[in-house]
């Protein structure tokens, strides 16, 4: 026998039975943009390279090592994107949106690629939920969007949350904290790891990120730009904390948040779930007011965030559900044509409605009525009238086969 094909490494089917809870999240992230003002915008799943070496940085992770990269049949190198952001931001400069009112917000679903090594929670290709508002630098865009990641998970259901707070500053202000920080990895240069060490100069925040130990003790004692935050930062920051507060949101400052992408200044977020174990980052985000400058735009200050779709299915543990039946219809063979045809009108009236199509005898088709969770059955097992079954109670009666589906549909 030939050998057989599988999915590769790190990704995954979405199986029929993943499709209702996978329709849910997806559902109430619509519903929630929409109320919200976000309108939706979908970018291709791959764009040049240079568009993320530029946008995400070329000191992170991701570029480095994360990103599946190749070159077309004109010899451009392309990137499968790795996230969202920076091809948003490319769209909205493109397309001039500068002219439209701002903030421009925006909103967007779809699948990501990283090469990252695979694991609970991490694969190769995944779907993020994102929301992108560019064109303001108000505190209030901050803590509005972190509300409606709050209010996306809340709804959904995902337990065990927790929202890490930081800010970062602005570059200007920054400097003196990364000199700080740069000077201080020096000193303990010789208790960190060759790769680290290589990151110092290109950026030293990098080094929070670190998940080796050693690294983690050094970090752990270093100043962290929350400590540093003044003037114009600081004020931004009071209020995105005082608006969340006033909201009722909980949060913990975290001076040590940084992200792994390069383009955020001022206001950093991320929301955990316990429940994920080692990859327990949910969603996160936070400002970029430099990010379109660096695209080749006029200065744009601009905040988001994405949400891990599969993470989130994962805290909440989603068991895989089909979607009920309103109706069954089971049929005697020789009434399988008049089924078809009956199924077809309480279709076409709105209901969900199912009829066999495996040969079974009546007794197999009312198991697979129960089966599917159909709510009633209607069996056809002669010809003249049909009888309609309650699948909860059991109670049966006769009905005209006319009259069936306005006795289904109340009308
Ligand atoms: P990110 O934190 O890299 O941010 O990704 C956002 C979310 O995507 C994560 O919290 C996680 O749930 C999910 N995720 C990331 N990598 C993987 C993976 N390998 N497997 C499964 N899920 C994953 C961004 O991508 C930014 N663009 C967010 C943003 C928008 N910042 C500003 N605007």
């Amino acid at each position: 026998m030939a050998a057989r094909f599988q999915a590769p490494r790190g990704t995954f089917d979405i199986l029929p039975a993943d499709a209702a809870a996978r329709a849910r999240v997806e559902e109430t992230a619509r519903e929630l943009f929409d109320r919200a003002g976000y309108a939706r915008i979908e970018t291709p799943a791959f764009e040049e390279t240079e568009l993320f070496a530029r946008g995400v940085g070329e000191a992170t992770d991701i570029v480095r090592k994360e990103m599946f990269t190749f070159e077309d049949m004109g010899g451009r190198s392309v990137t499968l994107r790795p996230e969202g952001t920076a091809p948003i931001a490319r769209a909205y400069l493109e397309h001039g949106m500068h002219r439209l009112a701002q903030p421009v917000r925006l909103w967007y679903m779809g699948p990501f690629f990283r090469h990252e090594r695979p694991q609970a929670g991490r694969f190769r290709q995944f779907n993020q939920i994102g929301a992108e508002a560019i064109g303001s630098e108000s505190p209030l865009v901050d803590a509005e969007q972190i509300m409606l990641l709050d209010e996306l998970l809340r709804t959904l259901g995902v337990p065990e949350l927790r929202l890490r707070l930081g800010s970062l500053g602005s570059p200007r202000t920054r400097a003196d904290y990364r000199s700080e920080l740069t000077a201080y990895l020096r000193e303990r240069e010789g208790e960190l790891p060759r790769d680290v060490r290589e990151r110092i100069d290109e950026n030293p925040l990098r080094a929070f990120d670190a998940k080796d130990d050693a690294t983690r003790s050094v970090m752990a004692e270093a100043p962290t730009m929350l400590d540093r935050l003044a003037g114009e930062d600081a004020e931004h920051f009071a209020t995105v904390r005082r608006l969340l507060d006033q909201a009722g949101i909980d949060y913990e400052l975290d001076g040590r948040l940084v992200r792994g992408l390069d383009y955020y200044t001022r206001t950093v977020f991320e929301f955990e779930c316990e429940r994920l174990g080692a990859q327990s980052g949910v969603g996160g985000g936070g400002r970029y007011d430099l990010l379109l400058e660096e695209l080749g735009g006029s200065p744009t200050p601009a905040s988001g965030w994405a949400a891990g779709v599969e993470r989130i299915l994962l805290a909440l543990d989603a068991e895989a559900e089909e979607s009920p039946r309103d109706v069954f219809v089971a049929a005697a063979d020789e009434q399988r044509e008049r089924a078809l045809s009956l199924v077809a009108e309480l279709r076409r009236a709105g209901l969900r409605a199912e009829l066999d199509l495996a040969g079974r005898g009546i007794k197999g088709q009312m198991k697979q009525a129960d089966r599917v969770g159909a709510a009633r059955a209607v069996i056809l097992d002669a010809e003249g009238p049909a009888k309609l079954r309650d699948m909860h109670s059991g109670e049966q009666r006769e009905i005209e086969v006319a009259r069936v589906v306005e006795e289904l549909t109340g009308r």
